[in-house]
């Protein structure tokens, strides 16, 4: 069996993911498979498993950088990351998360530095968090053609009006307003980060774009992972939605640590792993 006979059918076309084909998999039945990637290697890992989309998300400030929120992160650090995923990924819709302060101060803000993202990487789409909040912005990007997916339940960038993260989204009026309000403004696809399965479901039955679910339960029209934590890079993270599909930092630690041992034992270089 070749590698490309193991994936999922429709990764199978080497048609490349737009935004239309992402928004007719909602019509069609069929289920959003998305992850986020941050640089070359991982893109075009991610991209070879036939995912639908990969989302270069903010996050990378928190699982790249290092830091506790995802407010620190930079428009420019967003272009250098969505430019070296850009280069790997063939078929993939790309997505690219606005970070803090680029798009809420005004419309026409959110227009330029959207308009850069599009410009300065070949990424397809961007993502803001919000929903009646910026429901004025969703509307001049789209009305300016750049395609925008809107983000509501817990919104990471929200963390100190919040007071910290983590705390499932249960206003129920508020987060389906919020839904309506970024469809009607012409979002083309919502995340829904946190909240009740229940939620979640009937949100998805109303809209008529796709939601993509994360922590808010399998009646979603797609899921959303970060990369690192379903790969188990993330040491200890573990909250009850994420499903760790690998251990790869026990493995890292492990595989860097037999190194370390046969550098200092002499071992490594062996004549396998040596020129005459
Ligand atoms: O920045 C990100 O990775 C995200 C996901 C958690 C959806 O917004």
């Amino acid at each position: 069996m070749d590698d490309n006979q193991k994936l999922p059918a429709d990764a199978k076309s080497a048609a490349p993911v737009t935004v239309p084909r992402f928004v007719a998999a909602k019509r069609q039945k069929r289920r959003l498979a998305v992850l986020t990637a941050y640089d070359y290697t991982w893109a075009g890992i991610v991209d070879a498993a036939g995912v639908d989309a990969i989302l270069v998300g903010d996050t990378l400030g928190m699982v790249v950088q290092g830091h506790d929120t995802t407010l620190p992160v930079t428009l420019d650090e967003m272009i250098y990351h969505a430019e070296m995923v850009t280069r790997a990924v063939k078929r993939a819709l790309v997505i690219v998360d606005m970070p803090f302060m680029t798009y809420q101060v005004s419309p026409e803000t959110a227009i330029a530095n959207a308009g850069r993202i599009l410009k300065e990487t070949r990424a397809a789409c961007v993502k803001i968090e919000g929903g009646v909040n910026q429901a004025e912005t969703i509307r001049a990007m789209t009305a300016a053609d750049i395609p925008v997916m809107a983000h509501v339940g817990l919104k990471p960038q929200s963390v100190r009006m919040l007071g910290g993260m983590g705390k499932i989204q249960r206003d129920e009026q508020r987060l389906l307003d919020d839904a309506r309000a970024a469809q009607d403004a012409g979002a083309f696809g919502i995340v829904l980060e946190l909240i009740p399965r229940q939620l979640a479901a009937a949100i998805t039955a109303e809209l008529e774009i796709p939601t993509i679910g994360i922590g808010a339960g399998p009646d979603c029209d797609g899921q959303v992972l970060v990369l690192n934590d379903m790969l188990g890079l993330t040491d200890g993270f573990q909250p009850k939605f994420l499903k760790r599909y690998a251990e790869l930092h026990g493995e890292a630690v492990q595989a860097a640590t037999q190194y370390v041992t046969e550098v200092r034992e002499g071992s490594f270089p062996d004549d396998a792993h040596s020129h005459d």
